[in-house]
């Protein structure tokens, strides 16, 4: 496995790469690897010749007072994961190198990214597009694998990658969860026991809507209203958001149909979990 820094390097590999004809699989993270990221880069190491594991904590997509300094890092065991994970190269640049002094662009993907994590987050998904077009540059992939615990981030990075013709596919995987349901998160990290165990609302929160809808519930009001007295019965939670939304345009809806998404952002103590659930076909 090997661990490339330089951005200029990064590009030379990439180039022989595909002159060569193989095919290269990129996984873009953050790093503080769990099980959700080894399972994107399980499936990227099935699907190609290289697979790319890119480790960057982007400053750009954090907001004033978010965890940006906080953010988990543990380079040493994201190395050891990696291997496992029969990664190939590690890309990790230095913000420096990635955002050099007089940096002016940015890639800003309007509509989708207005609601749910942009209403609080307003300048997340500009920094997300602009890292994940400029990483995408650098490792020129075939395939790239998002997880679907981003829910809003995955139907992102497909918009803005059919609308800047990006020839690059998009591989959304399923949420890998805890075995007691608690969607994997670097950030889950920081909760204490009790926040732990009080976390597990927002997964109980997606089950109870799917029952309700397995049991004919088609009204999106009416779903709402139990998830948001589920989360509310939990002194240590504070919902950001709770929303039934079309899959694709991410418009909240009112009437609940096979497109229908469970989306829920909520603050545990002071860390910030997302969570989501197709509401039909969950068996
Ligand atoms: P990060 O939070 O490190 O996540 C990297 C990828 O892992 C994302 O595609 C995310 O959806 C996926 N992932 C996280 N938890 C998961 C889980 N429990 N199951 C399945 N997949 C999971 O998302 C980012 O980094 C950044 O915004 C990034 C795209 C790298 C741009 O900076």
């Amino acid at each position: 496995m090997e661990i490339v820094e330089s951005i200029e390097l990064m590009q030379q590999r990439m180039a022989r790469t595909r002159a060569a004809g193989s095919t290269i699989a990129f996984v873009p993270t953050m790093g503080f690897l769990h099980d959700g990221h080894l399972s994107l880069l399980k499936e990227g190491r099935r699907r190609s010749d290289l697979l790319v594991l890119s480790i960057f904590v982007n400053p750009t997509q954090f907001g004033q007072g978010e965890d940006f300094d906080d953010y988990p890092r543990d380079f040493q065991q994201d190395c050891v994961l990696a291997q496992s994970a029969g990664v190939d190269i590690i890309f990790t640049p230095t913000a420096m190198a990635m955002y050099s002094t007089g940096y002016a662009t940015e890639v800003n993907v309007s509509g989708i990214t207005s609601g749910l994590c942009g209403a609080s987050r307003p300048t997340h998904f500009r920094g997300v597009c602009t890292v994940v077009t400029k990483l995408f540059n650098i490792v020129q992939p075939h395939i790239a694998l998002f997880g679907s615990k981003d829910f809003q981030q995955l139907a992102v990075v497909k918009r803005m990658t059919r609308d800047l013709n990006l020839p690059i596919e998009i591989v959304g995987m399923a949420i890998y969860r805890e075995t007691d349901g608690l969607a994997m998160s670097s950030r889950n990290v920081y909760l204490n026991s009790e926040q732990r165990c009080q976390a597990l609302a927002l997964s109980q929160g997606i089950t109870l809507a799917q029952d309700m809808v397995k049991q004919g519930e088609a009204e999106a009001g009416a779903v709402l209203a139990a998830v948001s007295s589920h989360l509310g019965a939990q002194s240590l939670i504070r919902p950001d958001y709770i929303a039934v939304c079309h899959q694709s345009t991410l418009e909240p809806q009112q009437q609940i149909d096979k497109d229908s998404v469970l989306l829920i952002a909520a603050f545990v103590g002071s860390t910030r979990l997302i969570d989501n659930g197709y509401l039909m076909d969950a068996s």
